[in-house]
């Protein structure tokens, strides 16, 4: 939808312009404040795209929603509908090209997603194809787990999660790209999804996770991730295409949006 209004007010700005997008924004300290529990709510959450002529386009409009602990929200909609919007904007990576108005909370308040709080796995895979699967997540997980946890312990979460994951069989190979034939495009999604799992975050954005798997890899992937957010209290919040009957029964709740390619 194009419009030519005026530029609607931008989320005000706190600490740094980018960094606190009315509530939602990345502290980069490393230090944790909550891991746990996390309550994300939204309130009239709209997003307009502005070109080089001044046209507005509506993305988002007035959408309001909220993602609970332990919880798998699916986000669903047709190509174009916004999911990937709505997920950049509630964990505060709006870009910079786009304009967002309204309230997004955490936990009932307005502030920041402290350095590990998030995690978030976009829809593009950007892993290194000359890595092995376990070197990937290994490099991984030496930036992401804090400096006092011991190299044994480190591996010892790395091996773990690539066993729940599915990937012990794949584990030695190489992520391959273009030029060299690797693991497979589902086995790349499930490497993505682990790196970004190994720091437990509270609050987990998936964009589009089953993207590219069979009905049975999607299922083994979204079952362990709904399992997660169980049993470790997790709040999910999920893009996803057509999911089978079965993945379907794993979401807790349902955000469906309208327009769109349809
Ligand atoms: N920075 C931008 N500038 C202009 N238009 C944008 C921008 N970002 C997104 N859009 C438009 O907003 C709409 C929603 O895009 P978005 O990527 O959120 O859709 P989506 O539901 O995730 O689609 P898909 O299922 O194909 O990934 C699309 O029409 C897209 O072209
Ligand atoms: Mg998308």
């Amino acid at each position: 939808m194009a419009e030519s209004s005026p530029t609607p007010p931008r989320w005000t700005p706190a600490a740094s312009p980018r960094k606190r997008l009315n509530g939602v924004g990345c502290n980069n300290t490393g230090e944790r404040k909550t891991s746990r529990g996390v309550f994300l709510t939204w309130q009239d959450v709209s997003v307009t795209a502005v070109d080089e002529k001044g046209k507005h386009k509506v993305i988002l409009d007035r959408i309001t929603g909220c993602a609970r602990p332990s919880q798998v929200l699916a986000l669903m909609g047709a190509s174009g509908s916004g999911k990937t919007t709505l997920l950049d904007t509630l964990s505060g990576r709006l870009g910079l090209d786009l304009i967002g108005t309204g309230d997004v909370l955490i936990n009932g308040r307005r502030e920041m997603l402290s350095y590990g709080t998030s995690a978030y796995v976009t829809q593009e895979n950007t892993l290194m194809p000359t890595l092995t699967v376990r070197e990937a997540i290994h490099y991984s997980a030496q930036l992401q787990l804090p400096g006092s946890m011991s190299p044994a312990k480190k591996l010892a979460r790395v091996d773990r999660i690539i066993r729940e994951m599915g990937l012990s069989a794949v584990a030695d190979s190489r992520i391959g790209g273009r030029v060299s034939k690797g693991i497979s495009g589902g086995e790349r999604r499930r490497v993505s999804i682990c790196m970004q799992l190994l720091a437990s975050p509270g609050l987990l954005f998936l964009d589009e996770p089953t993207s590219g798997l069979d009905s049975a890899a999607a299922y083994h992937v979204m079952a362990y991730v709904a399992r997660l957010a169980q049993t470790a209290g997790i709040t999910v919040v999920a893009a996803v295409h057509q999911p089978s009957s079965e993945v379907f029964d794993l979401f807790n709740a349902l955000c469906l949006r309208m327009g769109g390619w349809c």
